[in-house]
């Protein structure tokens, strides 16, 4: 059984989608979620799931990534994961700290990558006018939401969308995609699955 540390910021949506799909066959299991937000709802959330959590503010640091980071690692090596997911975890990792997990660390981006690294994803789709947005799983490398997909996921930008409606259609589809993903990276398969 693989087992599972998921990363968050805030409310957590993905990592619940992530956590209740790793039940009977799957081949993992959720063994932490961390955040980097004390007052993360999904903290709150996983550990109503009766799943460990830990929070290491990112705040006392003042900017320093790589002591941040090895205050993260110390909970996340002690849950000995196979496995590390980011789910809306919204801190840029250093090039050393993604090392550490090379191969074995996913990320959801909620655009269709490479359009859109970085934030405000839907409000650039809107403004290019594209007819199409979505989600992508990939695997994390030391380059800012790049690296090889693992899945992708599109829906249609409707007439009047607001970056508000546009983001709750693709993250209905973020719930869908990276279950799936998580699922076929566990099982070892590596071709992408486009939904
Ligand atoms: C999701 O839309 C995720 O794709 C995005 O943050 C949201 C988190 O929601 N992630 C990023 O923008 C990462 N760069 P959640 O906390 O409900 O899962």
């Amino acid at each position: 059984m693989k087992r599972v540390a998921i990363l968050i910021s805030g409310g957590g949506s993905n990592m619940l989608a992530l956590v209740a799909s790793m039940t009977g066959d799957h081949p993992a299991r959720p063994v932490l979620v961390a955040s980097n937000d004390p007052a993360a709802m999904g903290l709150a959330r996983a550990q109503g799931l009766g799943i460990a959590t830990a929070a290491v503010d990112h705040r006392p640091f003042k900017g320093d990534r790589v002591a941040f980071e090895a205050a993260l690692l110390e909970p996340v090596l002690a849950a000995e994961p196979d496995i590390l997911c980011l789910a809306g975890f919204m801190r840029v990792l250093t090039p050393g700290f993604v090392a550490r997990f090379e191969g074995r660390m996913l990320n959801i981006h909620p655009s269709l990558l490479p359009k859109y690294p970085g934030l405000h994803t839907h409000q650039r789709a809107l403004d290019a006018g594209d007819a199409e947005a979505g989600c992508t799983v990939h695997q994390v490398t030391a380059v800012l939401d790049d690296g090889p997909m693992l899945g992708q996921a599109r829906v249609p930008v409707l007439p009047g969308d607001t970056a508000d409606a546009l983001s709750q259609r693709v993250l209905m589809q973020e719930h869908r995609l990276y279950p799936a993903c998580l699922r076929r990276f566990a099982d070892g398969q590596a071709a992408p699955l486009f939904l």
